[in-house]
């Protein structure tokens, strides 16, 4: 084991932190009998720091090697009204096994201990390393999700889903109506985020809601599309019919790419639709929860960019 600082990340070490990001992903995964999860240009991974910086500064944290000064690992975490959410979490292949994620993840669970909150996170089912990770530190897995794709799109399908009229763009003035939907259903609150996403500062966010007869919002669904990330997320719907739609106006919205979403496994109905328009999995993740948890109603579709398990 080495001896690991931990500490916040510094002005000036973004560039390392995302190269640390990119080479963990990409050789925990090529590892391990699959493809790397970030191929796009070496700067796209950038887009971690960036976002969660600029949501959360300061909440970044690293772990320096004693000995050399190297960074070991790096981890994002924030503060929400209800829990504490964890973004990546990476250690450099070099340090492997040597300690840096669960002395990381300490730091982060002693700090959830003083705020007296739970700590919210996605883990991907296949990764045993990041799994036991958590699970060890006390996360309880509790809700399976599927990592869907569609490559090829019947657009004319996707225009005649019932609900499609009733989608459109969140405003700010959607916000307050946003945060009481993920409260009601899910028994969370993190405005800040909401905010973030509909404001759109780097214009890679398109967030969706539909209304309902009676002009409340029944759904919401984000999505963000950047070379470091390409994703549907966070949604939170009343339920699997409104789910449908709005992932149809997203998948209408990225018919040029070909966006990654994760789907509760329990939303049988929606699964199924899914499977009719041609999508695939490529992956499995749990919701990872420490502390109290809610089995939420409704449906819940999380993100990776940033976080929102
Ligand atoms: C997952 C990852 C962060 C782990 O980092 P690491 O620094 O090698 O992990 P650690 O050395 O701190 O070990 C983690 C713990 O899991 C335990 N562990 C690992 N595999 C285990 C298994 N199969 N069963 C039980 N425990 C296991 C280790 O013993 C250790 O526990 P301990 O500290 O109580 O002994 C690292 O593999 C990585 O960066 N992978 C690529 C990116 C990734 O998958 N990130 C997580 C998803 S966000």
């Amino acid at each position: 084991m080495s001896e690991f600082t931990i500490r916040p990340m510094r002005t000036g070490e973004a560039d390392e932190v995302s190269e640390l990001v990119r080479v963990s992903t990409n050789h925990w995964y090529e590892s391990h009998a699959r493809g790397a999860i970030f191929t796009g240009p070496a700067e796209a991974t950038r887009l971690f720091c960036e976002v969660y910086e600029a949501l959360d500064p300061g909440f970044c944290i690293v772990a320096e090697d004693a000995e050399t000064g190297r960074l070991a690992g790096s981890c994002f975490y924030r503060r929400r009204e209800t829990h504490i959410s964890l973004g990546i979490m990476n250690a450099h292949p070099y340090f492997f096994g040597q300690g840096a994620a669960a002395q990381l993840l300490a730091f982060i669970t002693n700090y959830a201990d003083q705020q007296g909150l739970p700590i919210r996170l996605v883990s991907s089912a296949i990764n045993l390393d990041s799994f036991s990770l958590y699970n060890r530190a006390g996360f309880v897995p509790r809700i399976i999700f599927q990592d869907m794709f569609i490559e090829s799109l019947d657009e004319d399908l996707l225009a005649s889903v019932n609900g499609a009229d009733r989608v459109r763009p969140a405003t700010p003035d959607d916000i307050p109506a946003i945060v009481s939907l993920e409260q009601e259903l899910v028994g969370i609150r993190r405005e800040k985020d909401y905010r973030f996403f509909i404001e759109n500062a780097m214009g890679i966010w398109h967030t969706l809601v539909l209304e309902g007869d009676d002009g409340r919002i029944d759904g919401f669904l984000g999505s963000v599309a950047h070379p470091g990330s390409n994703l549907l997320g966070p949604g939170v719907m009343r339920d699997e019919s409104t789910a449908e739609a709005l992932i149809a106006a997203q998948l209408n919205h990225h018919r040029d790419s070909t966006p990654v979403f994760l789907v509760p496994a329990q939303a049988a109905e929606l699964v199924r639709t899914l499977y009719g328009w041609g999508a695939r999995n490529c992956e499995l993740h749990f919701a990872q929860i420490r502390g109290d948890f809610r089995p939420p109603t409704g449906v819940i579709m999380p993100t990776f960019m940033p976080e929102t398990g």
